[in-house]
């Protein structure tokens, strides 16, 4: 293994993981920009995965990163230029083994879920999410590697509040009842003694739009949906009276909040939002204002007894914990998408 050219106290302290999860010293120390560190990243040809892939390109040159990912829900675009490698599989069915035995990580990110909440195969959702994870944990536990995974604001369910990690769990879908399995599994492998100490980290993300959500279709964030409705000169549709409220959370905050879980050395659940309610009626006016229209909402009947009125996450644990702080409030951020989905090509667009 090379040596670590850098101060991240992370990268270099194998193989006693048990020092190097020791020897963070701040909550919230990212690897210095010259660390030779090893990544896996599940789910990395998806929306978030790809960006968070993208980021450690850009910022840790020397980074190693590997992205397992089946493409059920990504998209091999979201990869152009990654100079990592590419594993193809479904890992619900994969023996991580097989394909890595050559590998060791320093840290592993994982993304890969199914994300189409509509999904109604209660069966297919829960051993996809579940197994995967599972999978991916007997992977990472001979050498206490660090997982950060994806949990989802769905586990509080349609509670119309603000949210703390401590709140009950009261999933309305089966997503978010895997979701919360994940969790359940992180806790119960922690609470086995030889293993106190490995550090499991969930972030658990509200409503994430921005950058790279292009090919999630009908799964991608009501900013892009609306955005491309505006685009065409049509009026943007909201459920009356656009006055439903979402913590919309840039994906740049969330991958920040993602970065600092995994390199924190505390241990747990974390809330990845934005920190504010924001209605629709707002996210229409913030497009308006970013495209230089004025297009007046069309309201229309709300089909669905169980949609969500409000979610918002409490960030006082993720700040005080981990350091977070959203860069993005939602007219910055909205404006800030904007700009790239316009220089984008055009097609690329959606
Ligand atoms: N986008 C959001 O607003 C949001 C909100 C809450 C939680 N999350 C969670 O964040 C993570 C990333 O979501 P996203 O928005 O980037 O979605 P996405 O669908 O773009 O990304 C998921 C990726 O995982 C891959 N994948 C799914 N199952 C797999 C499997 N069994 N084996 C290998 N690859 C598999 C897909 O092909 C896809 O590339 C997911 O875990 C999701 O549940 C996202």
């Amino acid at each position: 293994m090379p040596a670590v050219q850098s101060g991240w106290q992370g990268a270099g302290a194998r193989p006693c993981r048990m020092t190097l999860r020791l020897s963070f010293s701040a909550p919230m120390t990212l690897p210095a920009k010259q660390a030779i560190w090893r990544v896996l990243v599940t789910g990395g040809a998806g929306f978030i995965g790809s960006r968070l892939v993208q980021r450690i390109g850009l910022e840790w040159p020397n980074a190693d990163v590997t992205v397992i990912d089946d493409f059920r829900s990504g998209s091999f675009k979201n990869l152009e230029g990654f100079q990592g490698e590419v594993v193809a599989a479904d890992l619900a069915q994969l023996r991580l083994e097989d394909v890595l035995q050559a590998k060791d990580f320093d840290a592993i990110f994982h993304l890969a879920s199914i994300t189409d909440t509509r999904e109604m195969d209660q069966r297919k959702m829960c051993w996809d999410n579940i197994e995967s994870f599972r999978r991916l944990l007997e992977f990472a536990r001979p050498r206490l590697i660090p997982v950060t995974y994806a949990s989802s604001a769905a586990t509080y369910g349609i509670d119309a509040r603000v949210n703390n990690e401590t709140d009950p769990r009261k999933p309305a879908n089966v997503y978010g009842f895997s979701k919360v399995q994940l969790e359940n599994l992180a806790a119960k492998y922690l609470r086995q003694s030889d293993l106190a100490g490995w550090k499991l980290n969930a972030v658990r993300y509200f409503n994430v739009y921005g950058p790279h959500e292009q090919h999630k279709g009908a799964m991608a964030s009501m900013i892009y949906q609306l955005y491309l409705q505006m685009k065409q000169g049509k009026r943007p549709r909201v459920f009356k009276n656009g006055e439903h409220k979402r913590d919309f959370v840039h994906v740049d905050d969330a991958v920040q909040c993602t970065m600092l879980a995994m390199a924190s050395s505390k241990q747990g659940v974390f809330n990845t939002g934005s920190g504010e309610a924001r209605t629709f009626n707002e996210v229409i006016a913030a497009l308006n204002k970013a495209l230089g229209t004025k297009l007046e909402p069309e309201y229309i009947d709300n089909p669905y007894a169980f949609f969500q009125p409000f979610t918002q996450a409490d960030l006082a644990r993720s700040n005080r914990e981990l350091g977070y702080e959203p860069q993005h409030n939602l007219e910055s951020g909205i404006s800030s998408y904007v700009t790239w989905l316009e220089q984008q090509p055009q097609g690329k667009q959606s």
